[in-house]
């Protein structure tokens, strides 16, 4: 029998595929066992000689971690749309396939754009704290009052998968929608009731704009000052794509002006964000640690996909989900 393939796995997965996967005698599973990543010597000692890498957003993995695995590494698989965090160019040099999990967490990261888009708009973290703070006296015409959502003007930047199912969810809020993407979807807008339109019209003419663009070195910092002050006075910044993706300081300083309404944060450009942070301070922020796919039936589908890619970048079978293809050595 075949000496098993050896599999580097940077944290425990949910779902039956991983399930399957530990009990498959093909496979020699190393599983990194807490919660917190891999430390960076961990990652290089651990990945050594292995056939196969599993990682999440959170592991570095660039040409030192390809280096310390070895020539025979054959896929990584990433279990995340997001793929900002490994070195896809590196390993499509050395004819490494690299997979991701789209798709399946598309509804549910559109859901909590709308949960930071709808709690923005309405107060609901501040006023929930303002209740379990015991400030909760009576009731007055203005107390906890916000803007509305229902008939707003919402900006999507990004119409990829979760840009359009954010925009499809406005609808039902009677909303217009703008969106606008690197490369035109006139199709997809439509389906959603969308109008394209340029960038900067995008921003100064939206109550809300979310953010749901990949992040690459063309869109980090894509929302800087002059993006942030295009957009009118009062409105409410969502991020549910990448932190670096917009300009943080520069956001902070929007917020401390009073030029925007409001911002709700999924993703921050550190994570976890320091406690030190100023939107830690404001009322008007609501930042979220990063869970937008965090719903426990689409953690196990991403993890499904995941080990489907692994399975297959082993056999040497196309990956069911690719990033890019790969660039023979
Ligand atoms: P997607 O369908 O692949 O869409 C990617 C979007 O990014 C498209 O609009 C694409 O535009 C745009 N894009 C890519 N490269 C670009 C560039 N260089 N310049 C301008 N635009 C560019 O992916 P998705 O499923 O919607 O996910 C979008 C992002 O959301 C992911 O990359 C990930 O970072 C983030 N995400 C976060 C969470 C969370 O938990 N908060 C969950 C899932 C995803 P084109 O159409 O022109 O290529
Ligand atoms: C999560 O952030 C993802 O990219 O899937």
């Amino acid at each position: 029998m075949a000496a098993p393939y050896r599999v580097f796995v940077t944290r425990d997965l949910p779902g039956d595929g991983f399930a399957a996967l530990r009990d498959d005698s093909e496979f020699d599973l190393d599983v990194w066992p807490e919660d917190f990543p891999p430390p960076r010597q961990a990652l290089l000692r651990r990945v050594k000689g292995s056939d196969a890498l599993v990682c999440l957003i959170t592991d570095q993995i660039d040409v030192e971690v390809l280096d310390a695995a070895g020539n025979q590494l054959k896929v990584v698989s990433q279990m995340a749309v997001g793929v900002d965090n490994v070195d896809v160019a590196a390993c499509g040099e050395r004819g490494i396939p690299v997979g991701n999990t789209p798709g399946v967490l598309t509804e549910t990261t559109a859901d909590m754009a709308w949960a930071l888009i709808l709690a923005s708009a309405r107060r609901v973290v501040e006023a929930a704290e303002y209740v379990k703070a015991g400030e909760w006296q009576t009731w007055t015409p203005t107390q906890m009052a916000g803007v509305d959502v229902h008939g707003a003007t919402l900006g999507v930047i990004g119409f990829g998968a979760i840009g359009q199912a954010i925009a499809r969810r406005a609808q039902g809020f009677g909303m217009r929608v703008l969106c606008w993407n690197r490369t035109p979807r006139p199709d997809q807008a439509a389906a959603v009731g969308a109008q394209q339109r340029p960038f900067d019209e995008v921003l100064s003419r939206s109550d809300f704009v979310a953010v749901s663009v990949a992040l690459t070195n063309e869109t980090r910092g894509l929302i800087d000052a002059a993006a942030l002050a295009q957009m009118h006075p009062g409105s409410i910044l969502i991020n549910t794509a990448r932190g670096p993706i917009v300009d943080e300081q520069a956001l902070v300083d929007a917020l401390q002006r009073g030029h925007l309404g409001g911002a709700g944060l999924d993703v921050t450009a550190v994570e976890p964000l320091s406690m030190d942070s100023p939107l830690l301070q404001m009322n008007n922020v609501v930042v979220l640690p990063h869970i937008g796919s965090a719903s426990m039936a689409t953690r196990s589908k991403m993890a499904d996909i995941a080990v489907a890619n692994l399975r297959a970048g082993l056999a040497g079978r196309p990956l069911p989900h690719p990033v890019s293809p790969v660039v023979s050595a």
